[in-house]
């Protein structure tokens, strides 16, 4: 039996996509540089902010209105538009379903950080090669 969430916990979505590891290391950059500092770390499911890895799927549906439009400016959600493109919104989006499935599994937390990690220097590298050729 899973252990019973505290009742002011959505599930972890369970929605996927099929990123890359390149995908989700650049969604974790874009996480980390842009929401962090309000919303709590996928899974975590703490904090007055919405952890985003429990958000219903309509939600998710409605990033772009969300994080470009001010859909919820009401209720303290920045407008990022011309801070943040829609390529990183999507990123984010694979690492928040990558979390989710992983953590869901029973991922120890310190393994899940670890793959973070790697998938961040893959995503690192390959815009440092990117930009060598330039
Ligand atoms: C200045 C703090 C702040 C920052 C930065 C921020 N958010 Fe938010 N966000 C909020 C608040 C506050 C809410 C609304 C909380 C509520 O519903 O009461 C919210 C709501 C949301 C929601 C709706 C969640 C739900 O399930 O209802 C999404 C999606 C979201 N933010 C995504 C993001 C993403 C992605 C980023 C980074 C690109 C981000 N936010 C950056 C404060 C922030």
């Amino acid at each position: 039996m899973p252990k019973k969430l505290p009742p002011n916990e959505q599930p972890l979505t369970t929605l996927r996509d099929d990123a890359s590891t390149e995908a989700v290391g650049k969604g974790w950059n874009a996480f980390t540089q842009y929401c962090i500092h309000c919303h709590p770390a996928p899974g975590s499911g703490r904090g007055s902010v919405p952890d985003l890895a429990r958000s219903t799927d309509g939600v998710f549906d409605m990033y772009n209105q969300i994080i470009l439009e001010g859909a919820f400016a009401k209720k303290g959600m920045p407008n990022l538009k011309g801070k943040i493109t829609e390529q990183q919104i999507k990123d984010i989006k694979s690492f928040i379903f990558y979390s989710s499935d992983v953590l869901g599994k029973g991922m120890p937390v310190n393994e899940y950080l670890t793959n973070i990690a790697k998938m961040q220097y893959e995503a690192d590298m390959k815009a440092a090669e990117a930009a060598k050729k330039k």
